[in-house]
């Protein structure tokens, strides 16, 4: 029996994926199908497919031409099949002759006739499009337009800033189109708002947004109080439309794999959560200005608080900070919070610094993520045998923006995406908790 394998994304399956499939079937008795697993997809830099992989290898069954259906998850793998499944033929695509010639020292490389007026990135670009405004167009604006291009079906069209010379500086550097000058008329040319203003501010534009009907894509921290969480969460859901807070280290693909795999049990039962997340900033800086809410708390504490929301609950019996305050605003904050089984704490600074790891403790050992943590590419978990320890390591693109734009524009564009890296109620927990010490309560200086 002549074994043959092929292999692809297969994204929006079209005709000329059918044609390739057909081809190969035609070269063996045997078709063996390899389709890219998201993970895979994202480390190859491939952020834009439509369909996720169970949707792929639906596609790829329902033509009845694979024999046999395998997920391809790591470069180097076709060598792994190849010798697994003892294959004699490769085949591919002509798209890619000459690129896998180092398969034919394990079997035949054939590279076939590609169907020529059709692709998945023709399919995607015909899609409808997601148009974006900037709301703010600080540093992190400026982050932002670059990592969206990466980004299928969306495309910024416009900024605000009640600057308007610079949002019209901004618009003119990042070759966008339009530079509003009011908000309203930001709205009037956009689907949805990416929110990276002064903190302060948040609430009443993404207020004024969700109203004018626009999804609303929010930078950290989201709002300082729960009530006016709540109420964006409401007005979105009664519109249908998209509420997402930007908090980036819930997209990043390494922090997405510890959770699952702490939630596995890896490490028994998770009993202490710490994080620390600190930025020294100069005296001068607005982020330590009271009048513009500074303050350690209030720029750092949405990050710690992710992996201890996610790990232990939303549901902590109590929290207390200690805080070291200057010129009215934290310059250090440790926070400590029980819960019913276990205790978790974070340190946040612009005025004091620390090791900015993460270390999750629990019966059977625990995980180790260096600084920076919140944007890490690399954890290990390691037990009191060290033979057993294990290094993991997830690649992180660019700034690593791109994973939550490709998610928002995900949860507008598909009607059956749902899950949402930060949950509604992580949200409601994090405004809770800074609107808790803004009030002072629990808090004492140091
Ligand atoms: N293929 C083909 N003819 C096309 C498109 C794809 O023969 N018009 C083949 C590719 O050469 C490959 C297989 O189909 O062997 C899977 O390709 P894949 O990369 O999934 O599809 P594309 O449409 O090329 O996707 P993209 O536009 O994202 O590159």
């Amino acid at each position: 029996m002549k074994k043959v394998i092929t292999y692809g994304t297969y994204d929006l399956f079209h005709q000329g994926h059918y044609n390739l499939l057909s081809r190969a079937k035609a070269l063996g008795d045997y078709l063996i199908v390899g389709v890219t697993s998201d993970t895979f997809d994202l480390e190859r830099g491939k952020m834009n497919t439509c369909n996720n992989v169970m949707e792929r290898i639906d596609a790829v069954r329902a033509t009845g031409l694979a024999d046999k259906i395998v997920i391809e998850e790591y470069k180097g793998q076709k060598i792994d099949d190849i010798q697994k499944y003892n294959v004699d033929i490769f085949a591919i695509g002509s798209d890619w002759e000459g690129y896998f010639d180092y398969l034919s020292e394990y079997c035949q490389v054939v590279y076939l006739p590609r169907t020529e007026g059709i692709s998945s990135t023709q399919l995607r670009n015909e899609r409808p499009m997601v148009r974006m405004g900037i709301i703010g167009t600080g540093s992190i604006a400026n982050r932002f337009v670059p990592e969206a291009e990466f980004v299928n079906s969306v495309s910024v069209v416009a900024a605000y800033n009640p600057d308007k010379r610079e949002a019209d500086e901004f618009c003119l550097r990042h070759g966008l189109p339009h530079s509003a000058a009011t908000p309203a008329e930001l709205y009037a040319l956009v689907d949805a708002v990416y929110i990276a203003s002064p903190h302060y501010t948040h609430y009443e534009y993404a207020r004024e947004a969700l109203l004018a009907g626009k999804h609303v894509l929010c930078e950290t921290p989201f709002v300082f109080r729960e009530a006016e969480a709540c109420e964006l969460y409401r007005l979105a859901e009664e519109r249908g439309l998209t509420l997402t807070v930007a908090l980036k280290t819930a997209y990043c693909p390494a922090f997405g794999h510890l959770l699952s795999l702490l939630k596995s049990g890896v490490i028994g039962e998770i009993v202490e959560v710490n994080a620390s997340t600190t930025t020294l900033m100069s005296e001068d800086s607005d982020k330590l200005d009271s009048r513009f809410y500074g303050g350690s708390m209030n720029e750092n504490a949405c990050f710690t608080l992710l992996p201890i929301l996610k790990l232990l609950g939303t549901d902590y019996l109590n929290i207390r900070f200690y805080s070291k305050i200057k010129n009215d605003v934290d310059v250090f904050t440790k926070a400590i919070f029980q819960y019913a089984h276990g205790v978790a704490s974070f340190q946040v600074g612009l005025g004091v610094k620390t090791e900015g790891n993460l270390v999750v403790s629990g019966t059977k050992g625990y995980a180790y993520v260096p600084a920076p943590w919140w944007k890490t590419d690399y954890f290990e978990i390691r037990y009191e045998d060290q033979n057993r320890n294990k290094k993991y390591f997830y690649p992180y693109d660019g700034e690593g923006l791109r994973y939550e734009i490709k998610d928002f524009v995900s949860s507008i564009l598909s009607k059956d995406f749902f899950y949402s890296k930060v949950s509604k109620q992580e949200n409601l927990v994090m405004a809770r908790v800074q609107e808790q010490y803004m009030k002072g309560e629990n808090v004492y200086r140091i």
